[in-house]
């Protein structure tokens, strides 16, 4: 395909994180101005680079012209959370908005990847103005915590390394890691309301 028509089919999906971005992070200055605490620690986006699109498009089978059709993620947004149950609200925040719609969910905060990959991933639908009209497409959100997502860095940096198929003792090892996360994730999350209800009972 040629780099003109790569930029036009990329231009509403830049454009779609783009705006996610200041969207979401006036959220969160919105909660620090009302001197509140925000679900919402950090966001982060990216477009999928032509590259990993056309790689993607190869291993799943998909011919070019069904690329924005059949791929999810060309536009992601990640958001990081503190706790675990910080999540849950962000996911409530999002499914409540008005300016995009929620086409699937998957709840891997409960349900576990067999790799140890916890995370809530939502597909929802955009629409955003371009030079040739509105277009709705696809944005796919991650929502996890600080711990998982630091998993999940690691995680992703073997798998690119070993193409996918990484040494046993490293995936068991990321396996075990996993478990600490989810544990670390619970005992922070269980002192966190000791520490607020403590401030309450102070009240
Ligand atoms: P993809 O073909 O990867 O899109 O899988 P899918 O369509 O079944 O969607 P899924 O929700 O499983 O994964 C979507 C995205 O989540 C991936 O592109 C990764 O960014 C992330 N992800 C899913 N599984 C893992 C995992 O085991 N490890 C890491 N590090 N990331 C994962
Ligand atoms: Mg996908």
């Amino acid at each position: 395909m040629e780099i003109q028509l790569w930029k036009d089919i990329l231009n509403p999906y830049e454009l779609a994180v783009e705006e996610l971005l200041v969207k979401f992070n006036h959220l969160i200055k919105e909660y620090q101005d009302r001197g509140m605490y925000s679900p919402m620690e950090q966001v982060c986006g990216r477009v999928k680079s032509i590259s990993s699109i056309l790689d993607k498009a190869q291993k799943k089978n998909i011919e070019v012209d069904k690329i924005e059709e059949q791929l999810d993620d060309i536009a992601g947004i990640r958001i990081i959370c503190q706790f675990v149950e910080d999540i849950e609200k962000v996911a409530d925040l999002i499914r409540n908005r008005s300016d995009m719609q929620v086409v699937t969910e998957k709840d891997y905060i409960n349900h576990m990847k067999s790799s140890g990959y916890r995370s809530y991933h939502m597909i929802v639908s955009y629409p955003v103005e371009t030079f040739s009209g509105t277009k709705t497409i696809r944005v796919e959100i991650q929502i996890r915590t600080v711990a998982q997502d630091f998993w999940a860095t690691l995680e992703h940096k073997m798998h690119y390394k070993f193409e996918g198929d990484g040494p046993d003792y490293i995936t068991k090892e990321l396996r075990e890691c996993a478990r600490y996360v989810a544990e670390l994730d619970e005992r922070m999350q269980e002192l966190n309301n000791a520490i607020q209800k403590y401030g309450k009972n102070l009240e």
